[in-house]
């Protein structure tokens, strides 16, 4: 790894993409082979293992890993991660599958995308599981509730993702740990900040993005489009969204926009360590962490996902968190502030959320310039109401 660029987790970045004579050689053998398919969610955690952005994993978690994950936020080697990545399948799956064996992995479509070297098929407690990672038993909590749906065996061992195509909606955008840290490299850019979004951009993400980028040298504006949950609104919509701020309100050499192929989790702090994770994989040096990161409902306090770093030694996790407070439009200072710079009053403070805009473009209301720039709100409202 060029020294320049900062190291991954663990070390090396992982690359579990087959080459394409290996992906010839599974191809060849995967008819014999017993097949499990994925869900959304593991087919994304196949994606990011393949392509590093899960380093230092190099498959889904054997039973020590996942155990020391859920209880310690640590890998059994004692390196912090906060998130269990896992195969989970029923027993009727599980039960014919021979440890020592491969497998063969089919994305939700059906097709064949990889492939996993069974090493161990263990029980897990999901409750056990949702109350440390979730904090929460509720069934209504999204995160919660995908963990309550899985099977209850997990499929553990080092995988492989098949050569792959371009990503059908976002082919430009589509770029692995190993590109961006090559990009960062050929920028110059020496510090560079990671951000997560799964909401349309709003202007209080504008506002916190350009704080930072005022003391870091580029920003990696990284939207989340893997599975989200029913309500939220479609990548495409989020992408688009992107594209016309970055054209209009953004200078062009300091952001570089790509896709995260991760599923959300909804698990607030405890996500907030691995997006933190992830984006260090990708090349970051910073991660933005603003109001109840991750977080749905009011499962956490809004500043929990910012306090669960204190549980770490910064040279642990190797990326520094930019902590942002609740940012909102100011109409007596008439800008974006927090109460960390602006006197203003209760009353004076125009509050919105992502869900806020959901809402009001889904009652055909189009959200005000306090909240969103006016050529991405058309945006929005365009494509709410075709
Ligand atoms: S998230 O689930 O991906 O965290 P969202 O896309 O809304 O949701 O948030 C992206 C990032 O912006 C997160 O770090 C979040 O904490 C931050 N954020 C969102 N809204 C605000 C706000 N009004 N003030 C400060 N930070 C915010």
């Amino acid at each position: 790894m060029n020294p320049e660029t900062i190291a991954p987790h663990g070390g090396h970045l992982i690359n579990r993409i087959a080459t394409p004579a290996e992906t010839q050689e599974f191809k060849e053998k995967a008819d014999a082979l017993p097949r499990v398919q994925l869900d959304d969610r593991a087919f994304s955690d196949l994606v990011l293992i393949a392509i590093g952005g899960f380093s230092p994993l190099t498959g889904f978690m054997e039973q020590e890993d996942y155990e020391t994950v859920v209880t310690d936020m640590r890998l059994a080697n004692g390196l912090p991660w906060s998130i269990p990545i896992t195969l989970s399948v029923t027993e009727e799956v599980a039960e014919p599958l021979k440890e020592g064996s491969w497998v063969r992995l089919d994305d939700p479509e059906g097709r064949f995308v990889g492939i996993l070297e069974l090493t161990q098929k263990y029980r897990y407690n999901k409750t056990h599981e949702v109350t440390n990672v979730y904090r929460t038993d509720d069934a209504k909590h999204p995160g919660v509730a995908v963990v309550y749906d899985q099977g209850s065996m997990n499929l553990a061992g080092p995988v492989w993702l098949l050569q792959r195509d371009p990503h059908p909606l976002f082919p430009k955008y589509q770029i692995d740990p190993i590109e961006s840290r090559k990009m960062f490299l050929e920028k110059g850019w020496k510090t560079v900040v990671g951000f997560q979004t799964r909401n349309p951009v709003h202007r209080a993400h504008e506002y916190i993005q350009k704080c930072a980028m005022e003391t870091v040298d580029g920003l990696f504006l990284h939207p989340l489009v893997g599975a989200t949950k029913s309500d939220d609104i479609p990548a495409d919509v989020r992408m688009r969204c992107y594209e016309i701020l970055l054209e209009n309100y953004y200078p062009q050499d300091r952001v570089i926009l790509a896709i995260n192929p991760a599923a959300m989790r909804y698990a607030g702090p405890r996500e907030a360590i691995f997006h933190a994770i992830v984006r260090k994989n990708y090349g970051c040096t910073h991660f933005i962490v603003g109001r109840d990161h991750a977080g749905v409902g009011d499962y956490y306090g809004t500043y929990d996902a910012q306090h669960i770093f204190d549980e770490f030694k910064p040279e642990e996790l190797g990326i520094v968190p930019m902590k942002f407070e609740h940012a909102f439009y100011c109409t007596r200072t008439q800008s974006m502030a927090t109460t960390k710079t602006s006197p203003s009053k209760p009353e004076e403070r125009i509050h919105l959320s992502g869900t806020k805009v959901r809402e009001m473009l889904r009652r055909g209301e189009l959200p005000p310039p306090e909240f969103s720039r006016p050529l991405v709100a058309a945006e929005l409202a365009r494509v709410m109401h075709q």
